[in-house]
C-alpha cells in the first residue's frame, strides 16, 4: 500500500528559553506516518523526540509503544523496549508488548465480580480467570489520536470508548491515555477514564524493558530496587490470596537495588507458582496522595538508570517468564526467557473480589485518574 506525502506531518515545535541560560530547545518534534490497518481500519505511527534526541514510537493500535532509544554513558541511543517493525506481528503474536492494558490491569478471579449487588461475568482469556481486559482488551483495539505539544515536551493523547459490557463489563467508559516525552527525559502517563454506570477500573501500560538494548539477551543482570515492605501473595492460579506478605528474608526483597536474577531461582513458593516474579508489590506511599517513588532499575553495562513513581499503590513486577524464544523481535532476534521485564503500575490483581483491598470502583460523575512517570538518566542517584 502507498500512502500520499502529506499523510505524514511534522510539528516542528521550534525553540523554548529556559530561564537565563537561554538553553536552546530545538528540534523537538512529532512525525506520523501510516502503519497499515487492522481489520482494515488503517492504522498510524507518531514519532516523539525531545530537546535532548530521545525518541520514542507509539502506534495508536493498541497505544502500543514500539519503541523508545534513550542514551547509555557514552551517549550512544539504544532501543530499550521489546517489539515489532509490522503492525500485523503485533496483532499475531504479542504478548502485550508496549501496549495500554485495560479495563482491568492483571487477572480477576473466575472472571466475574459483583458490584452493588449485581454479578458481572467477564471473557475468560487465562483459563478460568480475565486477564488484561479479556479476549479483546485496550491493548487490541484502535485509538483515536492526537499529537500536540506540552510545556516542556511533546505529547500524544490517545482515546477510545469503551461500549457498555464490552468483555462483561459494565458501563460505557471513556478512556483517554497520554504520553508525554519531556525535555528533562521522562516518558509521563496520564490515564483518565470516566462512566455512566458503576464499573471497575485498573488501567496500566505492559512495556516491556531491557535497558541493555531489546535483543541484547535476558535481563537478569539488571539491578532493580522496589519501594515496598509487602507484596500480594497469589495462588496457582496467579490470583492473589488476599493477605499481604512481608518481604523480608525472602527473594521479594528489593528494598535495596538487586540484581533481578540473584535469587530469582531461590527455592520459595511464590517464585515457583510465577515461574519468576509475577507478582504485585505493595508500594509504600506517603499519607499524602501524589506520585510516589515505586521502582529504580539500573543496568550496569549500559549505565542506564530508569526510576518509575506512581500515584497508584501497587506495581506488578514481571520478569518475562512467558518468553520462551519462538517471538522474533524488530531486530531480528528472538526473544528468549526472560529477556524483557515489565513494571506495570497498578491497583492490585483481583480487586473486584477482594474488599480489603484499594477500591477500583468508578462511579458515574466521578474521573479515574492516575499517572505514572519514567525518568531515564545514566547515573545512580
Ligand atoms: C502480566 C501477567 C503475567 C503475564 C504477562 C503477559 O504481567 O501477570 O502473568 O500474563 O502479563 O504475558
Amino acid at each position: 500500500m502507498k500512502f500520499p506525502n502529506e499523510f505524514i506531518i511534522v510539528l516542528m515545535v521550534g525553540v523554548v528559553f529556559i530561564g537565563f541560560g537561554m538553553q536552546a530547545y530545538a528540534g523537538t518534534k512529532i512525525e506520523k506516518e501510516a502503519f497499515g490497518s487492522v481489520d482494515g481500519v488503517p492504522v498510524d505511527l507518531y514519532t516523539l523526540t525531545n530537546a535532548n534526541g530521545i525518541e520514542m514510537k507509539a502506534t495508536n493500535y493498541g497505544g502500543i509503544v514500539t519503541s523508545l532509544k534513550i542514551p547509555d554513558t557514552q551517549g550512544q541511543l539504544g532501543d530499550v523496549v521489546l517489539g515489532f517493525n509490522t503492525v500485523k506481528e503485533y496483532v499475531k503474536d504479542s504478548p502485550y508488548f508496549g501496549a495500554i492494558i485495560g479495563r482491568y490491569g492483571n487477572r480477576i478471579g473466575q472472571a466475574k465480580f459483583s458490584l452493588d449487588g449485581r454479578e458481572y461475568v467477564l471473557a475468560k482469556n487465562n483459563g478460568e480467570n480475565s486477564l488484561h481486559g479479556g479476549i479483546k482488551g485496550f491493548d487490541k483495539v484502535v485509538w483515536e489520536a492526537h499529537a500536540g505539544t506540552s510545556d516542556g515536551g511533546v505529547k500524544i493523547a490517545f482515546h477510545y470508548v469503551s461500549k457498555d459490557g464490552e468483555e462483561g463489563f459494565p458501563g460505557n467508559l471513556d478512556v483517554t491515555v497520554t504520553y508525554t516525552l519531556t525535555n528533562d527525559n521522562t516518558f509521563r502517563i496520564d490515564y483518565e477514564a470516566t462512566t455512566d454506570k458503576p464499573t471497575v477500573v485498573n488501567l496500566t501500560n505492559h512495556t516491556y524493558w531491557n535497558l541493555a538494548g531489546e535483543g541484547s539477551g535476558d535481563v537478569l543482570g539488571h539491578e532493580l530496587m522496589l519501594n515496598a515492605d509487602t507484596f500480594t501473595p497469589v495462588d496457582n492460579g496467579l490470583i492473589p490470596t488476599g493477605e499481604l506478605m512481608t518481604v523480608e528474608n525472602t527473594p521479594m526483597d528489593f528494598r535495596t537495588l538487586t540484581a533481578i536474577g540473584k535469587r530469582i531461582d531461590a527455592k520459595f513458593d511464590q517464585l515457583e507458582l510465577g515461574n519468576g516474579y509475577d507478582h504485585n508489590w505493595v508500594l509504600n506511599r506517603p499519607a499524602t496522595d501524589g506520585m510516589a517513588p515505586a521502582a529504580t532499575v539500573y543496568e550496569p553495562k549500559s549505565g542506564r538508570l530508569m526510576e518509575v513513581f506512581t500515584t497508584e499503590p501497587g506495581i506488578q513486577f514481571y520478569s518475562g517468564n512467558f518468553l520462551d524464544g519462538s517471538i522474533v523481535g524488530k531486530s531480528g532476534k528472538a526473544y528468549g526467557f526472560r529477556n524483557g521485564f515489565c513494571l506495570e503500575t497498578q491497583h492490585y490483581p483481583d480487586s473486584p473480589n477482594k474488599p480489603d483491598f484499594p477500591s477500583t470502583v468508578l462511579r458515574p460523575g466521578a474521573t479515574y485518574r492516575t499517572t505514572t512517570i519514567y525518568k531515564f538518566s545514566t547515573e545512580l542517584q
